[in-house]
């Protein structure tokens, strides 16, 4: 069964609370939140403030990706928030291997992200080192754009490449999920479904989690 997590960015931030017990009764699996800085992306979500409120309102695993410039400067800051998991942009980090050693160090599992015209043949190398690939199937940034179908083609490669270092790492697949294209994308091999606008703007975002967990 894939994991799910939904993509807060699309919730009702005036409802969040409610928002959170929706989650937490349904069978998603993590929370995934998206921080965005106006810099590495052209958009600015939230920031570990929100974050910490989040935390107090669930004991499922925050998986947070962070989609910003010099991401070493507030790892921290969101271990301290409550981030169970923290993903970090391969494109946002000139000394890669040095931020995931820093967010373990933390106490954190560590992903890295990959936009998608970055190759996953160049995380060959650190795949030993990591928990989880989200692999961008929309350009980050925004919820509610369409998946980029050639990430099926990715996430091929990425799976070939853990299952023959007989590696555990979980392959996220981020951006534009719906109960559509889902099933191909884990017949491709992924294991880690985000889905913002397909759950929170679904009439029945509950029973939408459910199906997506049973496909
Ligand atoms: C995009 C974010 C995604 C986004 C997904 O930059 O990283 O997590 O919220 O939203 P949907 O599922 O609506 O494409
Ligand atoms: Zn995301």
């Amino acid at each position: 069964m894939p994991i799910i997590a939904p993509s807060l960015l699309a919730a009702d931030f005036l409802k969040l609370d409610q928002e959170c017990t929706m989650l937490n009764e349904s069978e998603a699996d993590w929370y995934h939140l998206d921080v965005m800085d106006g810099r590495f992306v052209p958009n600015i979500s939230f920031g570990p403030m929100i974050i910490e409120f989040i935390r107090k309102a669930t004991t499922k695993v925050c998986d947070v990706h962070l989609m910003i410039e010099e991401p070493e400067k507030y790892a921290e800051q969101f271990k301290n928030a409550g981030a169970d998991i923290l993903t970090v942009h391969v494109e946002a980090c000139r000394h890669l291997h040095r931020n995931i050693q820093q967010i373990k160090a933390l106490g954190m599992k560590a992903g890295v992200a990959v936009n998608p015209h970055t190759p996953v043949s160049g995380l060959s190398d650190i795949l030993h080192d990591i928990d989880l690939v989200c692999l961008m199937s929309v350009n980050p940034g925004f919820g509610g754009q369409k998946f980029i179908p050639y990430t099926l083609d990715k996430i091929k490669q990425l799976r070939k490449m853990i299952d023959d270092s007989g590696l555990k790492v979980h392959i996220e697949i981020d951006g534009g999920v719906t109960l559509e294209n889902a099933p191909s994308i884990i017949a491709a091999g992924a294991d880690v479904l985000v889905a913002g606008n397909t759950v929170f703007k679904s009439t029945d975002p509950k029973a939408t989690i459910r199906q997506l967990k049973q496909l």
